[in-house]
């Protein structure tokens, strides 16, 4: 029987420590951390996770500033937004939403993003900066994942082997970083990978990335295996829709030694490095300008 890893109580935690450090910083400078969210269109998961993200802001002591846009926004008014809040000395961090409408440059706007304020750690500055290891705006599900694992293991993950099932940007290449510097074996598996499966059952630690419900099945698991999932996918079973992972959690519970649950898992620890990047943001922002 696995240990379930609580990302509601761990997340709770992390957000603990943020409004301790938010009201410190509101002390020192004598106003909130402000996180601009910005969403185009109407997406419906989108509207979901900007809204739990202005909610967990606002309750943490930051400043949350919201800015929705029609659908058929262009380019360059996104350009011209971001440019705005790159130079707004009450934002500290920039989320823009993703996926973006099809007509908009994602890899343009998030390049256009200060890098000291990319809350989201997706600007190529970040990126290489966490590939070689140095002090970055590290991507929040890949960190949240961190936190989980080391509640689990412990400070130090030499030699484990860690396997990364997924290679977005987002998730699976940084979640790999992470892990790397951290000391871990890394493999990552992705859709070309030969025979992955025998790969995953090497793991200590099996990420999974992929959004493929229920993909990872007991046979994909180490006995005694710590497994993270980062699966948020939308089924019908039943004629219920239905909240799962990547992971099937049934059939993988009595293998793993310590599984996170979908949903109460990932999703919220997301959502707390969130806070917690846009707090070192905006004490990094305000110590440069001393
Ligand atoms: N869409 C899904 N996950 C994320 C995320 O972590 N950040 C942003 N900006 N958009 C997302």
């Amino acid at each position: 029987m696995a240990t379930r890893i609580d990302g509601k109580v761990i997340s709770a935690q992390v957000l603990d420590e943020v409004a301790t450090d938010a009201a410190a910083f509101l002390e020192d400078y004598g106003i909130k951390p402000g996180l601009a969210v910005v969403l185009v269109g109407e997406d419906p998961a989108s509207q979901v996770y900007v809204r739990n993200k202005i909610a967990r802001a606002t309750e943490s002591g930051l400043n949350s500033i919201e800015h929705r846009l029609p659908i058929d926004t262009t380019q360059e008014t996104l350009n011209q937004l971001v440019a705005a809040l790159n130079v707004d000395p009450a934002v500290h961090g920039i989320l823009v939403q993703l996926p973006l409408p099809a007509h908009l440059d994602e890899e343009q706007i998030i390049a256009a993003i200060s890098p000291e304020k990319d809350v989201d750690g997706f600007h190529p500055v970040n990126v290489g900066a966490l590939s070689v290891g140095k002090e970055s705006l590290v991507p929040c599900t890949p960190q949240g994942c961190m936190i989980m694992i080391g509640k689990v293991l412990g400070d130090d993950l030499s030699g484990k082997h860690a396997v990364v099932v997924g290679r977005s940007n987002i998730v699976g290449k940084p979640m790999a970083a992470l892990l790397l510097q951290a000391n871990c074996t890394v493999t990552v598996v992705h859709s070309r990978t030969n025979n992955p499966q025998a790969l995953a059952q090497q793991a200590d630690i099996l990420v999974a990335a992929v959004g493929r419900p229920e993909m990872i099945g007991a046979d994909w698991v180490k006995p005694g295996a710590t497994v993270i999932d980062v699966g948020i996918n939308v089924i019908e079973r039943n004629g219920q829709r239905k909240l799962v992972g990547d992971v099937d959690y049934a059939a993988v519970e009595p293998v793993a030694a310590a599984i996170t649950p979908v949903p109460g898992g990932v999703g919220p620890m997301t959502i707390a490095c969130l806070m917690k990047n846009t707090l070192t943001a905006a004490r990094r922002l305000m110590s440069d300008e001393l």
